[in-house]
């Protein structure tokens, strides 16, 4: 049995098996209908629980149909409905849902609470996202990139913005997949100093350039996230876009890019702020792939938990 919690906690030979099982996996379901099950049936008889303390919709529904894709059964619980949230420790809580589920997925504020979960759960425990990391969406964004330019290692990644919880998750890919990866932002914003450094034990090339147009220069993959995340006040929220305006991610901005720059967004987007309609939806755009691609990565993440 294996825990998903970070990239960075998880070997790189088998984050590498990962993507390359979700590619075969969505090789093929290829021109199948959405509904129909997959060959195998892996999760056949495992029930698996979906708790989430914050909003979803890409990691909520790619997870439930990717089980039942797999032949499994899922729960989608609100944490708020929970005993969890009305003073039950996540402890008590883990040791009683391993007692009914093969498997659980949550998104949370505290980290520790996903830790917590994990210390107690006699069944593996995902991250699908706390304040501090989003590793479910960068295995997706791995695959998407390597699906339209080939190995990630040695490329450089933009990332634009607030150094939030999915830049972390990106810092961490770079040390475990060997790619570079600037960040540009306010130093405000900057990424979590042990992030950066965790990135740079591993061999990675980390930079922080705070002028955008030249952090783009040679860019290979430039990435966007909103400027307000879930667990940001939304007191903050003008004092942000004061700070982040000059990094939206706009046709001048990628003009500075290699012209096959990729351009990514984990969505949900705020159009026309982190970044502009003709770039989400010009021809270097690839952020729907990244959302279906969310569907294949978690299955192959699935199976890896439960070593089936
Ligand atoms: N990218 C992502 O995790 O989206 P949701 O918040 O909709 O799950
Ligand atoms: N940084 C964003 C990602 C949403 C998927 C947030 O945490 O709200």
């Amino acid at each position: 049995m294996n825990h998903f919690l970070d990239i960075h906690k998880t070997e790189a030979s088998d984050l590498r098996s990962i993507i390359d099982n979700a590619g075969a996996m969505k090789a093929a379901r290829s021109g199948r209908p959405k509904g129909t099950p997959d060959d195998d049936q892996p999760l056949l008889g495992h029930i698996v629980a979906l708790i989430f303390e914050k909003p979803s919709t890409r990691t909520r529904v790619s997870f439930d149909v990717g089980v039942r894709q797999m032949g499994g059964q899922t729960m989608v619980l609100s944490g708020n409905d929970m005993q969890l949230g009305h003073g039950e420790t996540i402890a008590d809580t883990a040791r009683v849902m391993s007692r009914y589920v093969d498997l659980i997925m949550i998104r949370t504020f505290d980290e520790a609470v996903l830790t917590e979960m994990s210390e107690y759960a006699t069944v593996p425990v995902i991250n699908g996202l706390t304040d501090r990391t989003h590793p479910c969406q960068i295995m997706a964004d791995v695959m998407t990139f390597e699906e339209h330019r080939g190995p990630i290692a040695g490329k450089k990644v933009v990332w634009t913005g607030d150094g939030n919880n999915v830049c972390a998750s990106f810092l961490h890919a770079a040390g475990q997949f060997g790619f570079d990866l600037t960040f540009t932002g306010p130093e405000v914003l900057d990424p979590e100093q042990e992030f950066v450094d965790l990135a740079r034990s591993k061999g990675a090339n980390i930079q922080i350039e705070r002028d955008p147009i030249k952090a783009v220069e040679g860019a290979d993959l430039v990435v966007a996230d909103t400027w307000v995340s879930m667990h940001d006040a939304q007191s903050a929220r003008e004092r942000r876009h004061n700070l982040l305006r000059g990094y939206q991610v706009n046709d001048h901005l990628m003009g500075h890019a290699k012209p096959d720059a990729l351009f990514m967004h984990c969505l949900p987007a705020h159009r026309e702020e982190e970044a502009t309609s003709s770039v989400m939806d010009g021809p270097n755009s690839v952020i729907f792939d990244e959302a279906e691609n969310r569907l294949h990565a978690q299955k192959a993440i699935m199976r890896w938990c439960l070593g089936v």
